[in-house]
């Protein structure tokens, strides 16, 4: 039996090879920290859960849902867009839900790549805007994130002949993995590029609902000219504590959103008509907002910590994660190795998400306060101090 070239091609998922490093340890008795995954601790909210349980005992939730999605969860996105970001968006054209944010950018590439074609995908940045574009034939282009541009890409730095063949442009501010904000400007900067090199901008907002120290962050379809150039796509998994649901959407330019819904008709059948009420509960009712408190008290506890372990860390305005600088003499793949061999503590290592990302570390926030503290405790063994 042989693979495709096509999945031949792709590196091995971060992820994938995380959970199966925790599964040997946990089978060989360790007392594993898993501080990899961003996937939040705390329950999704009880309205949530109510909405849904009411939703699946109505048979008439059971069948082959719309891939268009419930009129109700389209007028929901619409709703919570105009409230929270003054967006206005048509619920018939401008929105279609999706299977989470990873199934939607990963068919975007199928939708809008062709062989030869580039997608220009920030790095460090989440692996499915590198994989996606191999997986359907196409070239991800790399724009690095520069810290003294507050991780911005510098769109003056892509080659001419790649911003030609690109069609497709991956942003995602508040940023994963290194926790930046927007930096001032660049949403303007790209509707320039976009329209100039006629690409398809992709907002990533999966973060934009957990925030810190009183910043919100905006939504790409603010910018002025957004629209026409780009599409955001919009999660509840890590505002509301719903990773395991699947529940986000595609919104902004109609063009886009048809062929993403028309690519779509021929993979999936939609999603659970029960979960789409339960969508429509959560959104109506905003994402729990204790969150922002729990997330920015353990930031604070970890950037503390790893301060006096001797790690210089900047603590994030925004997402789940901290992003820290390895110890001298490491690789971040041999340090996480390192931790993960003589604490039991599971971290990311900052080369999985791109050539940028070597030298760093990222820690998730998603475990208890106590297992933070230990695992940073623990921490400490491995860094001599
Ligand atoms: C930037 C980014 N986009 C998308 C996702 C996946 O989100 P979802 O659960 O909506 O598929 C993640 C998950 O970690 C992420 O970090």
């Amino acid at each position: 039996m042989k693979p495709s070239n096509r999945s031949e091609r792709l590196p091995p998922y971060l992820f994938a090879e995380l959970e199966r490093k925790v599964r040997e340890k946990r089978a060989a008795g360790v007392d594993v920290i898993s501080l990899g995954i961003g996937d939040p601790d705390t329950p999704t909210p009880a309205p949530v859960v109510d909405a849904l349980v009411a939703a699946s005992a109505d048979g008439g939730t059971h069948q082959y849902p719309s891939n268009r999605g419930r009129p109700e969860l389209r007028e929901a996105f619409a709703r919570f867009y105009d409230r929270r970001f003054g967006v206005a968006l048509d619920p018939e054209s401008e929105i279609i839900p999706a299977l989470g944010a990873k199934e939607c950018v990963f068919n975007l590439n199928l939708a809008f790549l062709d062989a030869g074609d580039v997608a220009l995908a920030a790095d460090p940045g989440y692996p499915v805007y590198t994989g996606g574009p191999l997986l359907a034939d196409a070239e991800p282009v790399l724009m690095p994130l520069v810290p003294e541009l507050g991780f911005a890409p510098d769109l003056d730095a892509i080659a001419v002949e790649d911003a030609a063949r690109a069609r497709l442009l991956y942003l995602n501010y508040p940023n994963n993995p290194t926790g930046a904000v927007l930096p001032e400007g660049l949403f303007e900067r790209v509707v320039e590029f976009a329209r100039e090199h006629d690409v398809l901008v992709v907002h990533d907002a999966s973060y934009t609902e957990t925030t810190f120290d009183g910043y919100v962050a905006p939504s790409f379809l603010e910018t002025a000219g957004a629209k026409e150039v780009g599409v955001e796509v919009f999660s509840l998994s890590k505002g509301w504590n719903m990773t395991g649901w699947r529940a986000a959407a595609i919104v902004g330019n109609a063009d886009a959103v048809t062929a993403y819904w028309r690519l779509k008709t021929n993979i999936d059948s939609g999603m659970f008509e029960a979960v789409q009420l339960a969508a429509v509960a959560a959104l109506e009712a905003g994402p729990p907002g204790e969150m922002k408190s729990i997330y920015a008290r353990r930031r604070d506890l970890v950037c503390d910590a790893l301060r006096a372990i001797g790690v210089n860390v900047t603590p994030p305005r925004g997402t789940i994660y901290i992003w820290a600088p390895v110890p001298d003499g490491h690789t971040s793949a041999s340090y996480c190795e390192l931790v993960l061999e003589e604490s039991g503590v599971v971290l990311s290592p900052g080369g999985a998400y791109g050539p940028n990302g070597e030298g760093f570390f990222r820690i998730s926030l998603t475990v208890p306060d106590e297992r933070l503290s230990e695992a940073v405790e623990r921490m400490r063994g491995s860094l001599g101090g």
